[in-house]
């Protein structure tokens, strides 16, 4: 378990809510939940542990805050439209890997394989994976609120 410290308003520092420590967070997009059980399977074949799984459809300001190192880019806004249109899935992933880069680079190969099948376009792609460590910290953060 980890505690995060965040600072309020005025500047105070205090510690939050107790983070369950994981390795990697994905998202399957809308549109394209008919792959979960086959991304399931994969994912316990490569041995990662599914801590927590939520499906949801993302509110306009959640969607911003996971994408918001894209603020400002050419796909931004689509992204926001597409990411907010429907039910998607996050996962928050404990992996069998005794370093995070494993993880993060084992959940991008994985993402890069369901990409390659089944992507509509740049935006409809299937399934974000976070690309580092501290991203999946945020980004899970985001999603479950
Ligand atoms: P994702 O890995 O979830 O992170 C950023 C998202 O922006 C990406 O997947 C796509 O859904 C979307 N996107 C749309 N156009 C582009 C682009 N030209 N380059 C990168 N990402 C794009």
């Amino acid at each position: 378990m980890k505690s995060t410290m965040k600072i309020d308003e005025d500047g105070y520092g205090y510690n939050t809510t107790m983070l369950p420590d994981y390795d990697g967070f994905i998202i399957i997009k809308p549109g394209f939940l008919e792959y979960t059980d086959n991304i399931i399977k994969d994912l316990h074949r490569l041995d990662f542990t599914i801590i927590e799984a939520l499906e949801k459809t993302l509110t306009k300001e959640e969607a911003e805050t996971i994408y918001s190192v894209h603020k400002g880019k050419p796909f931004y806004e689509e992204l926001i439209r597409y990411m907010t249109s429907g039910p998607c899935i996050g996962m928050i992933l404990l992996s069998p890997y005794s370093d995070k880069e494993s993880a993060i680079e084992t959940l991008k190969q994985l993402k890069e394989k369901y990409r390659k099948r089944n992507s509509i376009d740049k935006t409809h792609n299937v399934m974000h994976s976070s690309d580092s460590y501290q991203n999946a910290l945020y980004e899970a953060e985001a999603f479950f609120n």
